[in-house]
Order: C-alpha cells, then structure tokens, then sequence
C-alpha cells in the first residue's frame, strides 16, 4: 500500500458512488396512472427541404441509379428496434423559399437572396419528387411553400401537390403548408402589416389549391386529406388572440375546414450562438430539458379548445441554426436526445422530428459528406428506438430517481401494462481529455419479486466530447466499419446482465453514460 494515501482516500469513490445513489426508487408491476402510451414513431427525422434529395447520393456523385444505401442502413437499424421506419418530415425554411420550375433538370438550385426578401431563393424541378421514393416502407410528411405568393405561389403548390401524390401515394402522411410563419415578417417575406387573419385566409387559400389539386390527381387521397399545423416558432399562448401567435391562429379560425389532424410545434434548447450555453448546463440536463418542453405542454392543451389533434414535435434538435460543433455533434447530444425525447414522450408529444440538413453539427448522420459519418446523436436515436421496441401497448413514465440531482434521470416503460424495462440517464459531464479516472455511480431500484434481473444495452463513449467511438450494446454503427449496419465492437458489453438481488436491481454507470435494463 503506498504511504502516501491515508486510508480514507480509498474509500472516497465508494463514498461518492452511496452518495449518488440516494434511496431506491420502487418500481410497480403495472403502470403508474401518470403513465403515456408510446408511438412506435416516438424518434421520427425531419430533413431540411433543399438537402432532401442530397439523402439521395445518387444525386451527388451523378449515378442515377442508386439510392444511398448509408441512410438506408441507419434508418434501418431504427426500423429494426420499433417496426417502423422513422416517419420523415420534409421541410425547414428552404421550404418557404422554394419555387418550382417545370423545365429544371436539376433536383434543386440555390439562387442565392433575391431582391425583396432576406432569404436565398431555391429553385426545384420534377426531379426533386424522386427522392421521396428512395427510402423503403417510409411515411413522410412533405412541406409545402405558403411564403412565396402571387401566381408563383399557387404554381408551386399545385405542382408540389401533383408530384408528391404521384411519387407518395398511401405513404402520403400528412402535408403542411409553411413553415414558421410566425417568423416571415422577420425575413422580409411579408409586409410589417400582415397579421394572424392574413395568414390564416393564406393558409386556407393554400389547403384549397392543394385539396383541389390533390381531386384531380388522386381523388382517393383527396378524400382523407390531411394537415399538420400550425409549425410555428413560437408557442406564445399570448394574452390576446389578436397575437401572431399558433392559439390565435386557431382562434381565427385555421381549423375551420376541420382538416387539421396533427398540431405541429418546433422547439429548439437555445442557439448556437447563445450566451451561457454549455453541454453540462443546457443539454445534459433534465431540468432545462423541461423548462424548454413546458411552453408546449401548456400550448398542446390549450389548443385542444380549437382541435382535438395531437402534438407532435414537428421540427427539433439541439441548438437552432445548425448546431455547434463542440456541443451538438459530441456524446453528450446523445444523451440529450435520449432524455429530450423520452421525456416528451411522458408529456403525451407523440413524435420527435429531429432536424437534419446536409452537414450542420446536430445532423444524426452526414451522408454528403467525404466520406459519409454517423454522428454521436444517432446514438441516441438508437437508444430512443431500443426503448420503444417491438412489444404491444407501450407505455412510459418518468421515474424519480431520489438523488436531487438534474444531470441523472430515469423512465420506466410497460407493455401490456407489464413492467419491461428501466432507463437510467447519467449525464454528469466527463470529458475524455480529463486527466482524472472516470467516475462512477451505482444506481439501485426495489424491482417487483416477478423481475430476477436484466440484459443491459449500454450507450458509452469516451466521454462527453467525443466525436467518435460511441457504441451502444457493444455495437458500433459508424460508416466507416459497415456503412451504418451493426458491427460487435465489445462482445462483453453485449452480454451484460445485472442479477437481482433481495428485489433490489443495481447498475452501475460511469459519469456520461446511458443505460436501458431489459427486465427478465
Ligand atoms: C453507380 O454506383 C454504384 C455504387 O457506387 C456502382 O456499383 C454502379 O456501377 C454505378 N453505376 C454506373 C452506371 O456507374
Ligand atoms: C434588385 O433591385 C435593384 C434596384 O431595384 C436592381 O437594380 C437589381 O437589378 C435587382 N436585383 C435582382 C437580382 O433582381
Ligand atoms: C436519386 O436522384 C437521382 C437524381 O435526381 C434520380 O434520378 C434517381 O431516381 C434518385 N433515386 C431514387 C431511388 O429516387
Ligand atoms: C409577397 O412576398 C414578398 C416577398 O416574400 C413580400 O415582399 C410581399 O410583401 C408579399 N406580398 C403580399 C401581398 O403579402
Ligand atoms: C384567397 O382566395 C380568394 C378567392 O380566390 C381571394 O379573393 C383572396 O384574395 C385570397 N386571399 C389571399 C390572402 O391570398
Ligand atoms: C389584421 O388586419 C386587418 C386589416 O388589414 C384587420 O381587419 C384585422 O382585424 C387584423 N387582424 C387582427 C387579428 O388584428
Ligand atoms: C440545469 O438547468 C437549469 C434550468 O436552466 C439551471 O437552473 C441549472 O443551473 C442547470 N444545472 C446545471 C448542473 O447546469
């Protein structure tokens, strides 16, 4: 022993891991009354409307004949956990900005900002609808322009709605009509006059070109029309229903073609460039995740007055105007995503739409880029879909972990009212250049006599920062091992088990780490 260290510095990481682990929460057998059913679309993407067809490397490297495998292979691994391909929301501002040119061989064109509005222009041609064919088995959600007026404007949806009927069909989910409309006075697309009764008749007068359109097209499709609305930036619920703001919106009557089947909100923890933001204190943090969801839990309700839809999380990821490198792109977004999105999932928002363009650093995976990457946040993609899963009638619940402390969390989730499974969230911050060892928590639950332990899938990485070697359940998804399929990396870590023990279940986790205890 050396005589350097008094005995009680032995003791210390032991001391640390009681202290963190507070007083076993109890697990009931059957749901808790607070508890939520879980769509199996619960992590669903939502692509940023002039890199849609980008998904499509095709288009990149000038083959015309093959999809991209790489977003396939992720999108996949997802489908494999919950039984569904993610549903894809096609849209973002570049929705707004684009128009449609018959003639155009090329998919998209950026035409750079043009007099009379602060935005770039894009241009689409025929050949953009074809990218909405290339992934298999998916819904999707197109976006429609509203920002572009006048008979450019009207072209553009009849010719949006003709050619997404023809290249969709029954995977036509749901269309919305613009997005953040809230925000068009902001970039010059409409006049400081325009108000929320201007948008509503706009918005209306956009449902009709579409209804009208889709009759001629697909009169069986026309007949089940369906919109998601009302994709907003803001969730102002507003003092005044005079407010440009989604409450007034309905208020003024936005549903009044009672058309409306999904209300859509976007949300975003802050910006990149915001003051005070940090990986520890704005993401890997279960209270500023709440704070940030809170606004449209009240919305969601609130909005039931003017339409019984529900509330889907339309257009989402970290940081808003991309991400920034450092925060979005490192391990510990994953860890975010997996409690961003179970916890919506407690508040009754069915679906997480997270937003991915070509390159920015939130995007779960980079399929333009040379060469392709998955990112860290599709890990948690992957964890969200393990613990939606293949079984009937899911439910989840957050589980108080006792300890007081925000940067741990925890869910339980049921199927068929059977307890199956515990997720535990250990978001203390450790990064991989620290030069002290990792710590580490054990974690204990009372679990029901039925339970007699659990196969562990454990999301890991070197720390917090980490760029690379994320793995979950010993496997990796990198591109660079198989193109985005499941290669075994840690055959240990995918046999892991934890026993019971006098009903008590432990796990113990190191500082950023995640863990879902598959209950036998
Ligand atoms: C298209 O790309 C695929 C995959 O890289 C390749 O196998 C195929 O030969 C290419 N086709 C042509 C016509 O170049
Ligand atoms: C923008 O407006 C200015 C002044 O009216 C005009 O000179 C210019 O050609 C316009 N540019 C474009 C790209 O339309
Ligand atoms: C991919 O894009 C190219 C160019 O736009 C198109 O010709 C091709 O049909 C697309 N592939 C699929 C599977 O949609
Ligand atoms: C039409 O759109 C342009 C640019 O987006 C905007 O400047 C103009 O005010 C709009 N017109 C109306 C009538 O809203
Ligand atoms: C909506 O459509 C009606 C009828 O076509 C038209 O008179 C009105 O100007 C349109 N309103 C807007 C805001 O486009
Ligand atoms: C919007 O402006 C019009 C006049 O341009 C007015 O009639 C209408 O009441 C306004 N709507 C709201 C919600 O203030
Ligand atoms: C977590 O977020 C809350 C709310 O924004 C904040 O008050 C708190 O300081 C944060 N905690 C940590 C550990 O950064």
């Amino acid at each position: 022993m050396p005589s350097s260290k008094s005995p009680i510095s032995y003791l210390l990481p032991f001391l640390l891991s009681l202290t963190r682990s507070a007083a076993a929460p109890t697990l009931s057998e059957s749901p808790p009354g607070d508890a939520i059913p879980v769509s199996p679309y619960l992590n669903s993407f939502s692509i940023e409307f002039e890199n849609f067809p980008l998904l499509n490397l095709t288009f990149m490297t000038g083959n015309a004949t093959h999809p991209n495998q790489f977003s396939i292979n992720l999108l996949s691994n997802l489908a494999k956990r919950t039984g569904v391909m993610p549903m894809i929301r096609v849209g973002g501002s570049t929705q707004d900005d684009a128009q449609f040119i018959p003639s155009q061989e090329e998919p998209v064109i950026v035409i750079g900002v043009t007099n009379g509005t602060d935005r770039a222009g894009v241009t689409i041609g025929p050949s953009f609808f074809s990218s909405y064919g290339t992934f298999p088995a998916t819904t999707y959600i197109p976006g429609i322009t509203l920002a572009v007026n006048g008979s450019e404007g009207i072209e553009t949806r009849q010719a949006e709605t003709a050619y997404i009927s023809q290249a969709l069909g029954n995977s036509l989910e749901i269309i919305e009509i613009g997005n953040e409309p809230d925000l068009f006075q902001h970039w010059n697309r409409r006049p400081s006059t325009w108000n929320v009764t201007d948008y509503v008749e706009e918005w209306l007068n956009a449902s009709k070109v579409i209804e009208s359109t889709l009759t001629k097209n697909d009169p069986d499709l026309a007949k089940n029309i369906a919109f998601f609305a009302p994709s907003f930036a803001g969730t102002d619920v507003g003092d005044s229903l005079n407010s440009f703001a989604p409450l007034a919106a309905f208020a003024h009557g936005l549903d009044s073609g009672n058309n409306i089947k999904v209300l859509s909100g976007h949300n975003y923890m802050g910006s990149a460039t915001g003051a005070g933001v940090t990986l520890q204190s704005t993401l890997m943090n279960h209270t500023s995740i709440v704070k940030s969801i809170s606004s449209h839990v009240t919305l969601a309700k609130e909005l039931q007055k003017y339409c019984s839809a529900p509330y889907v999380m339309g257009e989402t990821n970290s940081l808003s105007g991309g991400g920034a490198a450092g925060l979005t792109n490192v391990f510990g977004a994953a860890l975010w995503v997996v409690d961003y999105t179970l916890w919506q999932a407690t508040q009754n928002i069915q679906r997480v739409h997270f937003h991915n363009s070509a390159t920015s650093p939130y995007a779960a995976w980079s399929p333009s880029t040379i060469p392709p990457t998955t990112n860290a946040p599709y890990y948690g993609n992957l964890m969200v879909a393990a613990t939606v899963g293949l079984l009937p009638d899911r439910s989840i619940s957050y589980l108080d972990l006792g300890n007081g402390d925000e940067r741990t969390s925890a869910y339980t989730i049921y199927s068929s009212s059977k307890l199956i499974s515990v997720v535990i969230l250990n978001m203390i911050e450790y990064l991989s250049t620290s030069s002290t060892a990792r710590p580490k928590s054990t974690f204990s639950v009372n679990i029901p006599t039925s339970v007699k332990g659990a196969l562990v899938e454990r999301l890991t990485a070197p720390g917090a920062d980490a760029l690379s070697g994320v793995t979950f359940g010993g496997f990796s998804y990198d591109y660079s091992r198989a193109e985005g399929k499941p290669v075994l990396v840690d055959a240990a870590a995918a046999l892991e088990e934890v026993s019971a023990k006098n009903g008590v279940l432990s796990v113990t986790l190191q500082d950023s780490e995640g863990v879902i205890l598959h209950l036998f």
